[in-house]
């Protein structure tokens, strides 16, 4: 079965062109329109051709807006092919896995059952939250990373006595996946996030990082609480410069900003998500992915 078009949300508009031109693939772009009252229209600027379509999208901000878009996508795609691979670089509603408070509602599996519901056979997503989350969907999915190619941007960069900190204990594998192609050391920080609040607190008492540079590695930065809580957290150990290395770079209400202002030296992001940070390709792995 022959891909023959690749379906580019505007989130994902850039990285939905590199896909299609690893693939060899038609691309297809759209055009978004939202009415006064907030509804919004999608449509495409060509039609569909071929038995397998890829719609790429991330469900970034505004997350409930292009979620409605993505879905819509796939929808559109299904009524041409027979097989429609969602390609979610950024899944929104992913820490939404599981029911941290009594009454709380899993919205990624309530997902799960929109995408299949609108027509996907496939979800690709690109360095989900917690592998947990892909056990909701029905349809095949598949979870690609990013943490070779992060690893290898700062290949390039000397860095004195490298220590990879992940800040919590779920982010362990992917730190130590990231250190591992570094021949760096890991150590992981122990965070506490109030369920209610969103607060969050370090844990951890000591580490032993004086005088070493960091690379903090998170799946995403949202608001910035969490680097900046271990970043303050390290700097107070006396480490020398702080690196950030995350896949989606969200960075909400001037996360950057707060970042840097703690002392973060850089940030660096893939374009799961694009922006200021975004700096780091990752249509190759989703392309092999795809197949
Ligand atoms: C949480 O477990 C995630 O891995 C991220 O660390 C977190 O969601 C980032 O959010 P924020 O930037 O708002 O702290």
């Amino acid at each position: 079965m022959g891909i023959l078009s690749v379906l580019a949300g505007k989130s994902s508009e850039e990285l939905a062109e590199n896909i299609a031109k690893e693939l060899g693939a038609r691309l297809v772009k759209t055009q978004n329109v939202t009415f006064p009252d907030g509804e919004g229209k999608i449509m495409l600027d060509d039609g569909l051709t071929g038995k397998k379509i890829v719609v790429v999208q991330s469900v970034s901000p505004p997350v409930d807006t292009n979620l409605v878009r993505v879905l819509s996508l796939v929808a559109k795609a299904k009524e041409s092919a027979p097989y429609v691979i969602a390609v979610i670089p950024y899944m929104g509603y992913a820490r939404q896995d599981r029911e941290f408070l009594p009454g709380e509602i899993v919205t990624l599996k309530v997902l799960s059952k929109l995408f299949k519901g609108a027509g996907a056979s496939e979800i690709i997503i690109v360095d989900i939250h917690s592998k947990i989350g892909l056990e909701h969907f029905e349809i095949k999915s598949q979870n690609v990373t990013a943490v070779q190619e992060l690893a290898n941007h700062f290949k390039g960069i000397s860095l004195k006595n490298l220590l990879v900190v992940s800040p919590d204990q779920g982010g362990r594998e992917r730190a130590e996946e990231f250190a591992g192609i570094l021949r760096a050391d890991c150590i992981v920080l122990t965070k506490q996030r109030d369920r209610k609040t969103g607060a969050v607190q370090i844990k951890t008492r000591d580490a032993m990082v004086n005088g070493r540079d960091i690379i903090i590695v998170d799946d995403m930065i949202s608001t910035g609480g969490s680097i900046i809580k271990a970043t303050k957290f390290l700097k107070k150990h006396k480490c020398r410069r702080v690196f950030v290395a995350c896949t989606h770079g969200i960075l909400v209400n001037g996360a950057e900003e707060k970042i840097k202002k703690a002392g973060v030296t850089k940030i660096v992001s893939t374009n799961t998500v694009p922006g200021r940070t975004s700096s780091v390709d990752v249509s190759a792995t989703i392309a092999k992915a795809i197949g």
